[in-house]
């Protein structure tokens, strides 16, 4: 992957199921488009068509049924994929980039969640995309019994749970005690929000973590 400099954002939203990214991710877009700015709103795994139906395959069908390093391989590849084909050129055209998941995803499910070596999770994501790392990245703070919960209750009636939203509660534990390291261990890039509040207060949060970018453009 070539690195040259941008001029764009890259900001991803992380956090558990339930925790309200999608909504936060799409208030944001109307924030920025409203000064003028050229945004990009996306999405891992996912956001160009061949890692869309990678997504079919990491994220639909039965729990326990991909093998964890298979998942990481998928969800690197179409990593790939999307840095190249989606948020390196918007990035480059001066655009901001709003991911919904990314790098942090990846350690919190495929590293503390599914226990694989975060060190090796971490250098093949290197590996794959190079050192890009997000400008500033929201973590959506929500117990996971309430984001579970929110999910259950949003899925359209007939809607099969996902891979993911079928693992244990403590596999979703495990996964937010990771966001919470992560968080600690990079306080200038990870900021917390408290995804438990009303759309409205989270936006605002969100308003506030990403003040210093606003005042550079
Ligand atoms: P979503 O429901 O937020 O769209 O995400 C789909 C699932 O993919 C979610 O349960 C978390 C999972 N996921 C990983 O396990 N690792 C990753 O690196 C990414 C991007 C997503």
């Amino acid at each position: 992957m070539i690195k040259v400099p941008y001029s764009g954002r890259l900001i991803t939203f992380e956090g558990g199921e339930g925790a309200g990214k999608s909504t936060q991710q799409g208030l944001l877009a109307h924030r920025l488009r409203a000064r003028g700015l050229e945004v990009v709103t996306t999405r891992e795994p996912g956001g160009c068509p061949l890692a869309e139906e990678i997504r079919r395959w990491v994220v639909h069908g039965q729990a326990g049924t991909i093998t964890a390093r298979t998942e990481l391989l998928l969800l690197l590849a179409a990593r790939v994929e999307h840095v190249h084909q989606v948020i390196w050129p918007a990035l480059q055209r001066g655009a901001w980039v709003l991911c919904d998941r990314f790098l942090d995803s990846t350690l919190a499910y495929q590293g503390y969640g599914r226990g694989l070596d975060l060190v090796l999770v971490q250098q093949w994501h290197t590996w794959a995309v190079g050192s890009l790392l997000p400008d500033r990245t929201l973590w959506l703070d929500v117990a996971p019994a309430i984001g579970l919960a929110r999910v259950g209750l949003v899925r359209p009636a007939g809607w099969a749970q996902d891979r993911f939203e079928q693992e244990t509660l403590a596999f979703h534990q495990r996964v937010q005690d990771g966001f919470q390291t992560l968080a600690q261990a990079s306080p200038d890039r990870i900021r917390r929000v408290d995804a438990a509040l009303a759309p409205e207060q989270v936006a605002n949060q969100i308003g506030m973590a990403l003040h210093d970018l606003f005042s550079d453009t």
